[in-house]
């Protein structure tokens, strides 16, 4: 791995990656292309470690000809795939760009790499598996809802997506895997549980319900609060894709979570008492009277849950963060960086997103 193109790097998972592979791998280029839609700025990769070795174009993953130019010209022989449109909520408001980024976007950057790698060969070599890889970043929302007694969901779980934005991701994850079968792509897949920590866009629950609170505004329960995500910290996740890079073999998926299972109820609970802590100043003591039940998502899926058994038995890899940790580390960052908080409130996007959506719940003013 020499020169790596990074899609979606100055989002919130893509930036963190940045920064977590510029310490770990010494050697590689890192070539960081992103569209900068609402979600992705700049300001998440201020400061960087290293940053000569990092190269910023902006660019859209759908662009086949900015595509192949970037890879051809500079002999790019790893893709870590994460542009995407993102957002549950606004998949359901708006899909048609979850169905362009994420499945066109994704056809874009595969149709380029098959071109250049397979048929034009740019970077030779024996093996394609030792020396390319396209990685490609997925969810653990392709495969459905789990009820409460069922077991977690693993690799041979069966694709069973339930919003436009999980769809159109199984559709993406389904693309990769065709392009390893039929034409010899070396890929790996992660499906990923639900992420947080620095730099999470505050539309996602864990950083909005934080700026919500720091502002006294309220806090959206949607439904009855008691729906389950499998919470796992931003640089474990970078470090399972690390591994899986290094490690997993091509043509393999990998699920990947942390093990922390508490219903939304109690991730904002928790919450509200380490900013009940952490601010003995604020007005708005107890944090907890802001919490406001609100209309519930279409469609919400009630409970996820990884296996990560293969990951950890294969490959070796397993989460650090415990929950009570990680949501401590991600409340003081967000808490010592005012100034990356004031660029998104500024954002005129962001507000207008955040009234729109707490309207359509019926959100009382
Ligand atoms: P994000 O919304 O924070 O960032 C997405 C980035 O992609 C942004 O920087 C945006 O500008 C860029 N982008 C969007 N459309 C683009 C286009 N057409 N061309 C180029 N760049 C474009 O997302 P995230 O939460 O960091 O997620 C990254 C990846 O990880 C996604 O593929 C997502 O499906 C996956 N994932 C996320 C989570 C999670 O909890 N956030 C969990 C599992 C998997
Ligand atoms: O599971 C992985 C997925 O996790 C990723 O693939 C997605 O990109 C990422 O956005 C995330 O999806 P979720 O829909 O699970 O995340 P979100 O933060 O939007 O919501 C988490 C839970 O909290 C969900 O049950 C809905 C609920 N929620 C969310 C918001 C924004 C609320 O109750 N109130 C809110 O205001």
């Amino acid at each position: 791995m020499q020169n790596i193109l990074i899609t979606g790097g100055a989002g919130f998972i893509g930036s963190n990656f940045v920064r977590y592979l510029l310490k770990a791998e010494p050697e590689a280029h890192l070539f960081n292309l992103d569209a900068l839609t609402y979600a992705g700025s700049l300001e998440n990769l201020k400061e960087l470690p290293d940053p000569q070795r990092h190269t910023f174009i902006k660019g859209d993953i759908c662009d086949r000809v900015l595509v192949e130019d970037l890879i051809r010209q500079n002999k790019i022989d790893t893709v870590v795939h994460f542009a995407a449109e993102t957002h549950v909520d606004r998949s359901i408001f708006g899909p048609a760009q979850f169905i362009q980024t994420n499945i066109v976007g994704t056809f874009t950057l595969l149709e380029a790499v098959r071109k250049l790698w397979l048929d034009e060969n740019i970077i030779p070599g024996a093996s394609f598996s030792e020396k390319l890889r396209f990685h490609h970043v997925s969810t653990d929302e392709v495969f459905g809802s789990l009820g409460s007694d069922d077991p977690p969901f693993s690799e041979t779980t069966s694709y069973s997506p339930n919003s436009p934005y999980a769809a159109s991701k199984a559709a993406s994850d389904h693309l990769v895997r065709a392009y390893g079968h039929t034409y010899g792509l070396p890929f790996t897949i992660t499906n990923c549980s639900n992420n947080y920590g620095p730099y999470m866009f505050p539309e996602k629950l864990i950083p909005l319900m934080i700026f919500n609170a720091l502002e006294g505004r309220p806090l959206p329960v949607y439904g009855d609060g008691q729906q389950i995500r499998d919470w796992l910290y931003v640089e474990d996740h970078c470090d399972a894709i690390w591994t899986v890079l290094q490690k997993g073999k091509p043509g393999q998926t990998y699920a990947i979570g942390g093990g922390n299972q508490p219903p939304n109820l109690v991730v904002i609970r928790t919450l509200c008492e380490i900013l009940d802590e952490c601010q003995p100043q604020s007005p708005f003591i107890p944090h907890e009277s802001l919490i406001q039940f609100v209309a519930d998502r279409p469609g919400h899926d009630r409970r996820y849950a990884m296996d990560i058994t293969k990951i950890k038995g294969e490959l070796g890899w397993e989460p650090r963060q415990t929950l009570a940790s990680g949501l401590l580390n991600t409340v003081n960052w967000y808490l010592s960086h005012p100034e990356w908080a004031e660029a998104i409130r500024r954002q005129q996007d962001y507000q207008g997103w955040l009234a729109k959506n707490y309207e359509q719940r019926g959100g009382a003013k």
